[in-house]
């Protein structure tokens, strides 16, 4: 079946609902190339106003899904799981939760991201330890799946090429804080990787894309349905990203502060206990994931295998494993060379930060792309000194800058100074998991 693609756009642009096979041409045209960039851009836009109804969202999904190859793991005879986070700053939780699960005995096939938008990808991070392959083939990732337990790639040609361009586009379109476009972008390759379970962390807060609960609760909702329509169990977490979490924004900075955490020692100065807030929600999505793949009877069962791995260093002998498998080389994992300290203007507890001109800073500095052609320094990033609710007063450190050379650092000291409220009054600051919602 052929159409405008303008009529389409048109049709979207009036509120209308598109079929399936409306969605077929614009989704297949696009991937084809017969559709240019600045129609799709302009049909996201649409959607992005007017939004899509449930069924549409599912429809948008499968389209997608089938736009590349559907991967299968029922060889391996166990639930495959994974995790997706619908985008935070400072979110580094990936690295360690495909190796600690895959130890408890639930493989991982995590097929991982980019950075959008403000927040941060894995597949950078990853990339930050030299040598490492995200560009496994699809081969080599089942086999590392089989006899290891877990593997992490990027999206290939081959898997959801759909979501693949229309998530650039997006990034570059202001058109990312949809929530059909997301659910649709997050459901549709994660479905493609052929797992049986999948556990979502649903962020909320200032650095997130969904600003506030009520928003991240509908879409945990939309996104958990549209699983259960395709067989899957999926569970989500709802937590808060109104800081970021950790105390590391970066790329190499982030595996550092990873490793720090696996292996219970300080990174750059600072005690593992500083992070945290990083193991805590590394240890609730963990124990979701190994509940759902049927490594414990219960969720509180899944966390206190997840933390027993950490506590006795099987998670990092896995991580470690997983780093070599794929070729890198975590003693060689660069370290920042140039620093500058950004200064609290005031005394008092810091009751907000602003996460998203966080996350944007530590773009400026390089540590993630404006353009998709832009290249990433591995050492760039933000170290904070401060975590919500704690004490600072007047010129002492909240932040520090760091990178391989000061190139961007005038520009992130800007944005930074007005990232943070200081208040006299101490806030009163909520856990960090907001709301578990079970299959
Ligand atoms: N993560 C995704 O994979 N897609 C989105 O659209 C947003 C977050």
């Amino acid at each position: 079946m052929s159409y405008f693609p303008a009529e389409l756009i048109k049709k979207k642009r009036a509120g209308r609902t598109h079929d399936r096979r409306e969605l077929e041409f614009l989704v297949n045209g696009f991937v084809a190339g017969d559709i240019p960039d600045y129609q799709m851009a302009a049909w996201l836009m649409a959607v992005y106003f007017n939004g899509m109804t449930g069924p549409e969202t599912v429809d948008l999904t499968s389209v997608m899904l089938r736009s590349g190859r559907v991967l299968d793991f029922s060889s391996l005879g166990r639930p495959a799981v994974d995790k997706h986070s619908t985008g935070g700053v400072g979110d580094k939780t990936s690295l360690i939760l495909a190796p600690l699960v895959a130890a408890a005995g639930v493989p991982v096939p995590m097929i991982a991201g980019r950075g959008l938008g403000h927040t941060g990808g894995t597949l950078d991070k990853l990339e930050a330890i030299p040598g490492f392959r995200i560009g496994l083939s699809l081969d080599e990732f089942k086999k590392q799946v089989d006899s290891f337990g877990a593997a992490i790639i990027g999206q290939t040609a081959e898997i959801c090429p759909a979501d693949k361009r229309i998530y650039a586009l997006r990034d570059v379109t202001a058109t990312v804080e949809s929530q059909p476009l997301i659910c649709a972008s997050i459901m549709s390759k994660k479905l493609a990787e052929g797992i049986d379970g999948l556990v979502l962390d649903v962020k909320h807060g200032s650095g997130a894309f969904m600003k506030t609960v009520e928003q991240a609760d509908e879409l945990a909702t939309k996104l958990m349905g549209i699983g259960a329509s395709h067989g899957k169990k999926v569970a989500a977490l709802l937590t808060r990203m109104d800081e970021p979490l950790g105390r590391f924004i970066g790329n190499a900075v982030e595996v550092g502060e990873c490793v720090a955490i696996l292996k219970n020692e300080p990174y750059l100065g600072r005690a593992p206990s500083e992070f945290a807030d990083t193991t805590e929600l590394t240890l609730e999505l963990a124990g979701a994931m190994i509940w759902l793949g049927g490594g414990a009877p219960t969720l509180e069962a899944g966390r206190a295998t997840a933390s027993g791995l950490l506590t006795s260093g099987e998670a990092w002998e896995a991580f470690a494993a997983l780093c070599r498998r794929q070729g890198g080389d975590l003693d060689r994992l660069p370290v920042p060379t140039a620093r500058v300290e950004v200064k609290a203007r005031a005394s008092g507890y810091v009751a907000a930060f602003d996460a998203e001109k966080i996350g944007l800073a530590a773009i400026a500095l390089g540590g993630g792309r404006l353009k998709t052609t832009d290249t990433i320094d591995p050492v760039a990033g933000i170290e904070t000194h401060r975590k919500l609710g704690d004490g600072i007063r007047e010129g002492e450190t909240l932040f520090t800058l760091l990178g391989s050379s000061s190139s961007g650092f005038a520009q992130a000291e800007a944005m930074l100074s007005s990232a943070t409220t200081i208040s006299l009054q101490k806030p009163v600051v909520p856990s960090l998991i907001t709301r578990r919602k079970v299959p």
